[in-house]
């Protein structure tokens, strides 16, 4: 089995935010070993598809999440991207009918690093800017070149190679035009055009909108009419991408569910509801390596699920860090992320007032809307003794704070899966979540399920909500005793790993992708 990613981001050579992460994480997962071919296509039958949301089965026991190595990741190379000495550098002449001669030349510059090949795309012009998708004017106009050039340089490195390759991974809109550039470029080339293509959307908000002229990056006029007819002012990549895939997937069951309505469907769910049970949602994994209390060196000390001393101290000076009494008993509120609407920030900052009369305190990492992190640092001056914002990207103080805290909180409006509240429940500190997509998937309400709960859920993204969801989260940690430690536990208890499901079922996603392009 041959995979192939294509991806705009993948960490540690470009990242903005979890799709850099999910996408190396995923690469690692599947590229580990050999293939089993035996059960596939039972495992896929039982266990991938749940369209329709709900629980996820467990990966049965014996079946080998890996496919064959390698597992390629396409990647443009952006502007400081540091390459290994040992890169092999190819030049490669990309159709192109942008460029004037219809053919523009790029250098692929190809590694192996992590357990995967990285093979970056890189040509300067497109590539080589202060963003990668837009600046401070918005989304670059030529994104659909871009863009169109990172497919069109894969597909072509690849069907140069003497090597057969049987699924193309896609995600997000960026990799779309791969799936087009399959089915109208590549018709009269088995190699390409009978590769499966496998979409993951990791959030359905982005579709990639290309204009008629936006097109002409990725396409002679012909072509165009071909793919859009005479008449459409342009065409959305995504809903490309997923009517030409042989199985397409968002990154839980709980968003999969959701997206087939029209409130979350952004108008993609009658598309999506059209596959039937060639859509469903597989739930990241997380890396538990990376993750882990008991040997993360941004933490002043350890700790485990035996033994949770080390946490008070990193409680300790988690406060003393942004000025708090270390002493103070009183809870503390971390939250982590992108200031914007979607991950509901604003509702935190409604909410606050009210949560500082009650008590608690808030330690708030993260970048992203000025009236919002205004309204967060004036709280911050009036009340230094208990609310604390940084405006940065910064790693190490986000680790400090998913242990130091005593809850976290993650109001999403919607959430395709989220990260932050597996590391928060893997380090030991309960989370507060609005009850959607991936984060519905991952907590489980302590009231509402004693003995099963994993930390605090709320119906509705509202001011009151949160506060209630809150309130009763501070009323079970300054009841402490048992009950606190063993809803801390049970977070902590929970393998989030790749190995634990997520990659067996892209590997059986794979497995059926390639049955289904076979299929006479
Ligand atoms: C996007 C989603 C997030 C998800 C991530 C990785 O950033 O917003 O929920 O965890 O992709 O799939």
């Amino acid at each position: 089995m041959r995979v192939v990613c294509i991806s705009a981001e993948c960490e540690p050579w470009a990242k903005t935010g979890g799709l850099g992460d999910v996408v190396d994480a995923l690469a690692r997962a599947v590229a580990c070993g050999s293939d089993q071919e035996a059960g596939a296509e039972q495992v896929v039958q039982s266990q991938v598809w749940v369209g329709t949301g709900g629980v996820m089965g467990q990966a049965p026991g014996g079946v080998s999440p890996c496919v064959d190595r390698p597992v390629d990741v396409f990647l443009p190379r952006y502007r400081g991207v540091s390459v290994p000495n040992d890169a092999s550098v190819t030049p490669l002449s990309v159709p192109d009918p942008h460029a004037a001669g219809g053919v523009t030349e790029v250098k692929l510059v190809e590694f192996e690093a992590r357990g995967y090949r990285v093979r970056l795309v890189d040509h300067p012009p497109a590539f080589d800017r202060d963003g990668y998708y837009g600046d401070d004017d918005g989304d670059f106009a030529d994104n659909g070149w871009r863009f169109g050039l990172l497919c069109r340089a894969a597909l072509e490195a690849l069907l140069a190679e003497d090597r057969p390759l049987d699924v193309l991974h896609l995600h997000d809109w960026q990799a779309m035009p791969a799936a087009l550039m399959r089915d109208i470029f590549y018709s009269d080339k088995p190699r390409i055009f009978d590769a499966a293509v496998v979409v993951t959307i990791h959030n359905l908000a982005y579709q990639g909108w290309l204009s008629r002229e936006q097109l002409a990056g990725i396409a002679t006029v012909a072509e165009i009419s071909k793919m859009v007819g005479p008449h459409a002012d342009g065409l959305l990549l995504l809903r490309e991408g997923i009517k030409r895939a042989e199985l397409v997937n968002t990154v839980s069951p709980g968003y999969a569910a959701e997206v087939l309505t029209p409130a979350f469907g952004l108008g993609m769910d009658k598309v999506l509801r059209g596959l039937g049970h060639r859509f469903g949602g597989i739930i990241n994994g997380l890396d538990t390596a990376l993750w882990d209390p008991g040997t993360d060196s941004a933490l002043p000390a350890s700790y485990s699920r035996a033994d949770l001393s080390g946490k008070a101290t990193c409680r300790r000076a988690l406060l003393s860090e942004v000025g708090f009494d270390p002493d103070d008993e009183r809870a503390v509120l971390g939250m982590i992320g992108r200031l914007d609407p979607q991950k509901g920030f604003d509702l935190l900052t409604g909410a606050a007032k009210d949560l500082l009369v009650e008590g608690g305190r808030l330690v708030v990492l993260g970048t992203g809307d000025p009236k919002l992190v205004a309204e967060l640092e004036a709280l911050a001056s009036k009340r230094p003794d208990a609310v604390a914002v940084s405006e940065r990207f910064d790693r190490a103080l986000a680790r400090r704070i998913y242990a130091g805290s005593d809850l976290f909180v993650m109001p999403s409006r919607f959430e395709p899966c989220g990260q932050g509240q597996m590391i928060a429940l893997r380090y030991g500190t309960p989370a507060i979540v609005h009850r959607t997509g991936g984060l519905a998937d991952t907590v489980v309400d302590a009231d509402a399920f004693p003995d099963e709960g994993t930390g605090f859920v709320f119906e509705t993204p509202t001011v009151a909500a949160l506060l209630e969801a809150c309130r009763r989260a501070m009323s079970h940690y300054h009841a402490g005793g048992i009950a606190w430690a063993e809803l801390q536990d049970r977070g902590m208890a929970i393998d989030w790993s790749w190995e634990a499901g997520p990659a067996e079922q892209y590997a059986a996603t794979y497995r059926r992708a390639v049955s289904l392009r076979r299929e006479p």
